[in-house]
């Protein structure tokens, strides 16, 4: 009788193949290798394999695992420990009194079979640290930014000590010191000839810089604003009380007096992603045409779309004053648009403006507008339009499917969602919005991805009054 002899390849499933190639080259050496006119992954293990079925839905069936040999037993442990690699006598801590846990003798970090003294130990893929890990990062960078380490370095290309850094920001070195060597382990310094260097992509972290994909503001407001309010979630969890977006506005730095590079990025919103999409549009407003910003908050938008279109004139509405339309109103006077940019503070959903915009824009306000709210401010939006007319409503993507939450796209939206669930954020789907726009009178809509905001994907609903 012919015997199977060996396994030649066992298939499993993945939902990252990325993530997975890196896995297992990393850990274990493999070689990944991509097979086939569909691109199938495989890593290859000298004489067996394992090929990945990709799929956004996997089978979760419990115990599922595969051992490999390893010829030194101690050299790989060191391995594991050098990428920092979590691994254990059991899956994860092991359940008290569970069989695996009474098994294989005392070391938590490996087990040994009675049978013939052979070590074992498990590993998971992904390890859940990294998530820790990142965590950490951000407030790494957030202080980098708010010490102004960041610019130094970007001002001595040549490189800086821990000690001339500290010297230069007026800070206490040991503490420079670790800071650097964390920002050296983050990949975020490299260093050259005993001197910390910023390392090339920590550029777009540079505070103040006044370009659109300036990542500083993010990782402040992470762990200025989001940071304090997520560390409060599991309050709300059981609370389900909603906080007040108002109330966070009105402190906020960033809305009291925006960085340049806000204003440089609604600039680009404007001309390089929504004009493309409402020609008619631009064409009115170079001929005197006229715009309502619903939810315009400091006004940057109204700002850049006066200056682009001097013929034209403006309206902002908004319910906040302090970080909003205070905000607005300053920057509108310093720039002399009074006489062509009008604010009105009245909640969107009770505008009464009637045939009177060539477009209305609501960008990123939608998620904040109560459920119960939405269609009537749609409607007030379709009142508010000559015929013809344009509605742009940008706001972060958000799935309308459990797979769509794994997918790149949607992770700025479903993020989003979560840190801002507390303050009554509900995001809306695209069908949701889809069918509200409907209800509301709108034609001809239309679903543009915009991806090179620095908050991630969002999507543009552009929607007709024929
Ligand atoms: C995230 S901010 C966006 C501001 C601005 N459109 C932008 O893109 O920078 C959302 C704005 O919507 C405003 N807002 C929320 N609910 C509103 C409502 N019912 N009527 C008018 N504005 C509202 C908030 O006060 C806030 O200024």
């Amino acid at each position: 009788m012919s015997r199977a002899k060996s396994v030649h390849h066992v298939n499993i499933q993945t939902t990252n193949r990325e993530r997975t190639k890196e896995w297992y080259e990393k850990v274990f050496g493999a070689e990944a290798v991509e097979r086939g006119s569909r691109r199938q992954l495989q890593v290859h293990f000298g004489t067996w394999e394992i090929h990945f079925s990709e799929t956004s839905n996997p089978i979760h069936a419990p115990l599922v695992h595969f051992a490999v040999e390893i010829d030194d037993w101690n050299e790989m442990l060191a391995h594991l420990d050098q990428l920092g690699m979590t691994y254990g006598k059991t899956v994860g801590p092991g359940r008290a009194g569970s069989f695996r846990e009474r098994m294989g003798g005392d070391d938590p970090r490996q087990g040994r079979r009675e049978s013939d003294g052979s070590h074992y130990a498990y590993l998971q893929d992904p390890d859940l640290r990294g998530w820790r890990d990142g965590f950490q990062a951000v407030y790494v960078i957030a202080t980098g930014v708010q010490t102004g380490f960041f610019d130094q370095l970007a001002a001595h290309p040549q490189g800086l000590t821990a000690q001339e850094l500290a010297q230069r920001t007026a800070c206490h070195v040991p503490y420079v010191a670790i800071w650097c060597g964390s920002a050296y382990r983050y990949q975020l310094l490299d260093a050259v000839n005993g001197r910390y260097v910023l390392a090339p992509h920590a550029d777009s972290l540079l505070a103040g810089r006044a370009h659109p994909d300036s990542q500083a503001v993010l990782f402040l407001n992470a762990v200025r604003e989001a940071g304090p309010r997520l560390a409060r979630q599991a309050d709300y969890m059981h609370s389900g009380a909603v906080g007040s977006h108002a109330e966070a506005y009105g402190t906020n730095p960033t809305r009291l007096d925006p960085p340049p590079n806000q204003e440089a990025l609604q600039r680009r919103l404007w001309q390089d992603e929504m004009r493309p999409c409402v020609l008619a549009l631009d064409e009115a407003l170079h001929n005197g045409g006229r715009v309502l910003d619903v939810g315009c908050g400091p006004g940057l938008m109204l700002l850049q779309l006066a200056a682009s279109y001097p013929n034209a004139t403006f309206v902002g509405v908004d319910v906040v004053e302090v970080g909003g339309l205070e905000t607005a109103r300053r920057l509108i006077r310093e720039r002399g648009f009074d006489d062509r940019i009008h604010l009105e503070c009245v909640p969107a959903e009770q505008m009464t403006y009637a045939e009177a915009f060539d477009g209305v824009l609501i960008t990123r306000v939608f998620h904040e507008i109560p459920v119960a709210s939405r269609v009537g401010l749609f409607r007030a939006c379709y009142r508010a339009l000559k015929r013809p007319g344009v509605l742009l409503n940008l706001d972060f993507a958000y799935p309308d499917t459990l797979a769509e939450f794994r997918e790149p796209l949607f992770w700025s939206g479903v993020d989003n969602q979560y840190r801002e669930m507390s303050w009554g954020t509900v995001h809306p789907t695209w069908q949701e919005q889809q069918q509200m726009l409907t209800a509301a009178g709108f034609a001809a809509i239309e679903r543009h991805f915009v991806r090179h905001i620095p908050q991630g994907t969002h999507y543009l609903a552009v929607a007709n009054k024929l």
